[in-house]
């Protein structure tokens, strides 16, 4: 592939940016099978590799595809669903919609449907909920296999505070999350989380049962969500008088390690992030969501200045966009209300490399490598007329990439390589 290429070195939290960055224009990226086989400059590439098949993309950037870290592909259907706060949202919308996934027709078509508006917006590899019913797992994964994408997800389990037809019990959550974690953890390109989906929906017996079953399976994932609105916090203090906070709630049930990877992170209190922090464990920041449930400002300036890895997410269907590109631009204008004006490098790092890095994938996606799954994403920087407009006048890369940041949407995605292939959102 031959265009400007995208990559990090470092760690723009951690250290300066242009030391952080790799930018090659008229650079070349080649692929083998599914992998990047080298990266560089084009003419050098083309010398040392004459019988390779070229896709130019002319100044086009090329970068890592990106990677969603939290959102739930059951929700597809109810996304943008108006004006309830978080308890109310999931019991009106959410838990009736996720009913329905049951009928493994029904789970298969939206899961198709959600992966090609991912592919569409550029998005390579999704960390997704799914219901309670093992059918909407299945689904899922079979789906991402035809593609070849790389996706991470798991059954949730809820064992009171839902309704009865959502409902499951201690003892099926394990036999069915440990059935489905032989099935489909590692396979092909698929990875399983343990999804317990929140404190408030899972007994004490059901949170012990999943944290004995992850220390069966400590390379699986383990997802949930935690302190993302006030009046679910103080819920969950009355369902847990034990417990300290709600992380610790958690804790109690060994679910606090690495490759744990906690939604939202809002209200957390200084203990918590210490033990996020202690643990290695993993924030997926939702911005978009946390503005339209209107769940509070994420904490971007403390929560990296702490060095806790953070991912950047959708957290469709809560969230109001499957493009990451709008999600970075929530996250800046959440962190501008934070006082903190973040970088636009720190922010692309949140959607690929931070978001693989939470869930355990670092050394194979998420970034352009040698020896990394070739998924790409080609990203046109003049999209519309009023990005268009604004990036010609800009005085350096990152004046010119800001805009399409800022105001882009799936329109900039030129093209998306999945495993080495172009892939089409309208092939399945
Ligand atoms: N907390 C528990 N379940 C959910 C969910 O489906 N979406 C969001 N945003 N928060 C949750
Ligand atoms: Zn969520």
């Amino acid at each position: 592939l031959k265009g400007t290429i995208l990559s990090f070195t470092n760690n723009p939290f951690l250290v300066d940016i242009n030391n952080s960055v790799k930018l090659i224009e008229s650079g070349g990226v080649l692929i083998d099978g599914s992998f990047i086989k080298d990266i560089g400059e084009f003419s050098k590439l083309k010398s040392n590799y004459p019988h390779a098949k070229v896709y130019d993309y002319g100044k086009n950037l090329i970068t890592s595809g990106f990677v969603d870290c939290h959102m739930h592909y059951p929700q597809t259907a109810i996304i943008a669903s108006y004006g309830k706060r978080l308890l109310d949202w999931l019991n009106e919308y959410t838990f009736p919609e996720e009913k329905k996934f049951i009928d493994i027709d029904y789970a298969r078509k939206v899961a198709s449907l959600t992966l090609d508006l991912c592919i569409k917006n550029g998005t390579t590899t999704l960390a997704s909920f799914c219901t309670t019913s093992i059918n909407s797992v299945d689904a899922f994964f079979d789906e991402a296999k035809k593609r070849n994408m790389s996706v991470i997800a798991g059954k949730t389990c809820m064992d009171r505070n839902a309704p009865e037809y959502l409902i499951d019990s201690v003892n099926s959550a394990y036999d069915d999350s440990k059935r489905l974690i032989k099935k489909w953890h590692n396979s092909n390109r698929s990875y399983y989380a343990i999804t317990p989906r929140f404190a408030p929906t899972s007994t004490p017996e059901q949170l012990d049962s999943l944290g004995s079953l992850w220390s069966e399976y400590p390379d699986c994932l383990m997802q949930t969500h935690l302190s993302e609105q006030k009046e679910e916090i103080e819920w969950v203090s009355k369902l847990f008088p034990e417990s300290d906070s709600y992380l610790d709630v958690y804790d109690k049930f060994n679910l606090v390690r690495k490759n744990s990877i906690f939604g939202h992170c809002i209200h957390l209190k200084d203990n918590e992030i210490d033990m996020l922090k202690e643990r290695q464990s993993s924030i997926a920041h939702c911005p978009t969501s946390n503005t339209f449930i209107g769940s509070g400002i994420f904490k971007l300036k403390e929560i990296s200045s702490k060095k806790i890895n953070i991912g950047l997410a959708t957290d469709t269907g809560g969230g109001t966009s499957f493009s990451m590109l709008k999600t970075i631009s929530e996250a800046y204008k959440i962190s501008q209300l934070n006082n903190f004006s973040i970088h636009p490098a720190q922010l692309f790092w949140l959607a690929t490399v931070g978001s693989s890095i939470s869930l355990g994938l670092e050394s194979k996606i998420g970034n352009i490598e040698k020896g990394y799954y070739a998924d790409l994403i080609v990203i046109n920087l003049a999209s519309t007329l009023e990005i268009e407009q604004r990036q010609r006048r800009a005085k350096n890369f990152w004046e010119s990439f800001f805009p399409t940041l800022i105001m882009g949407d799936d329109r900039a995605i030129m093209e998306t390589w999945v495993n080495g292939n172009e892939i089409n959102y309208k092939q399945y």
